[in-house]
């Protein structure tokens, strides 16, 4: 029996692969590399020693994905494979919507005919929305405020109806806070395309020359030095949180939603200086306006998974920020030569 990775060669989803391979069980990858690159499953291999199956194509082509299914004994889905940059999906709503949510559709329209009814899913903070406060609990109210945003809420409503609708099925919505680090040989990590949206990816592509400064959005938040505060989560103890929430999915029945966060929260110039502590680099950064739709504090209570996952994050912010800048200064270009 094998855990199909939809999205497997991207960032949080290699390094899932990684971490389900060592807990023993048997990969099969899809993904279309719209956002990651084939290099990444050459790197897997020399991480791992294993080569999970893999297949190219998209979650949209649904007679590929029924190929998927009949050539391989599929017991859970891990579904990664979408897009999730906040201001493209300003600018491209239909294709955000459209990949997201038909895709997921047409995914679970194929596992519903392959007999295969359990599923994890990849969902965000985002879905918390602006008005809740943090620590954030799984029980509070979603909303969105952009159409990335909408594709994470709107998933997880799906995948709760379907679950409602057929007591067969197992749905487990994984909340991710901030990941950022990389696997422990620098040899997976975070690659996006052009200019980084997210703040360690910027921060590693000033570091290794790339980029000249770091904008910081705001310092006039009300938090204590000002700038915004996230809960920042290395990858790989993301990626381990995943393979809990496999086999819970796969001994339960019905809909959960965890979060997956360290419960603590740093601002922006905590991690700049950690960054430059740990590394010995400097960054340097101006001040600029707040970013349209950034909150001031966001973190989990991430109570729930640890009582019923038996999952907690086990790395620090050192470790992090060690970890971001091996993968990046090893790779300046991500995957390119
Ligand atoms: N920031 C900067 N400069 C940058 C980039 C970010 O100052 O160049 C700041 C932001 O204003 C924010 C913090 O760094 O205060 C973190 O910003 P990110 O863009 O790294 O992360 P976000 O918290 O905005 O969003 C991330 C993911 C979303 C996800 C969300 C969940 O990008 O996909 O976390 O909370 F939905």
């Amino acid at each position: 029996m094998s855990i199909l990775v939809t999205g497997g060669a991207g960032y949080i989803g290699s390094h899932t692969v990684v971490e389900l391979l060592a807990a023993g069980y048997e990969v099969v990858i899809v993904d279309n590399f719209s956002n990651s690159s084939p290099e990444v499953l050459k790197r897997l291999k020399t991480i791992t020693g294993q080569e999970p199956t893999f297949y190219e194509g998209s979650i949209l082509d649904k007679d590929f994905m029924t190929k998927v299914f009949k050539e391989n004994q599929i017991e859970c889905v891990i579904h990664f494979a979408a897009f999730k940059a906040v201001g493209e999906s300003v600018e491209k709503p239909l294709m955000y919507y459209h990949n997201n949510i038909t895709g997921t559709i047409a995914l679970l329209e194929v596992m519903a005919e392959a007999g295969v009814k359990n599923i994890v899913f990849s969902s965000s903070a985002t879905v918390y929305g602006m008005n809740n406060i943090s620590p954030l609990t799984e029980d509070l109210p979603t909303s969105a405020t952009n159409p990335y945003g909408y594709t994470k809420v709107m998933m997880e409503q799906i995948l709760n109806d379907v679950a409602f609708a057929d007591s067969q099925w197992s749905v487990t919505n994984l909340r991710y806070f901030n990941p950022i680090g990389a696997h422990e040989s620098g040899l997976i990590g975070e690659a996006p395309n052009g200019i980084p949206n997210n703040l360690m990816p910027y921060i590693t592509q000033v570091a290794v020359g790339k980029l000249k400064e770091l904008s910081v959005f705001g310092d006039d938040y009300d938090t204590a030095d000002g700038t915004g505060v996230r809960d920042y989560i290395h990858v790989v103890d993301l990626a381990k949180g995943h393979v809990l929430a496999v086999k819970d999915n796969l001994e339960t029945k019905g809909a959960k939603v965890y979060n997956l966060g360290t419960g603590t929260g740093y601002s922006v110039l905590d991690l700049v200086k950690a960054f430059e502590a740990e590394n010995g680099v400097t960054i340097p950064y101006v001040i600029k306006p707040r970013r349209a739709g950034d909150i001031a504090t966001c973190y989990a209570d991430p109570s729930k998974a640890k009582k019923i996952l038996g999952w907690q994050a086990g790395k620090n912010v050192h470790d992090m920020v060690r970890d971001s800048w091996k993968w990046q200064s090893q790779n300046p270009n991500g995957y390119q030569e």
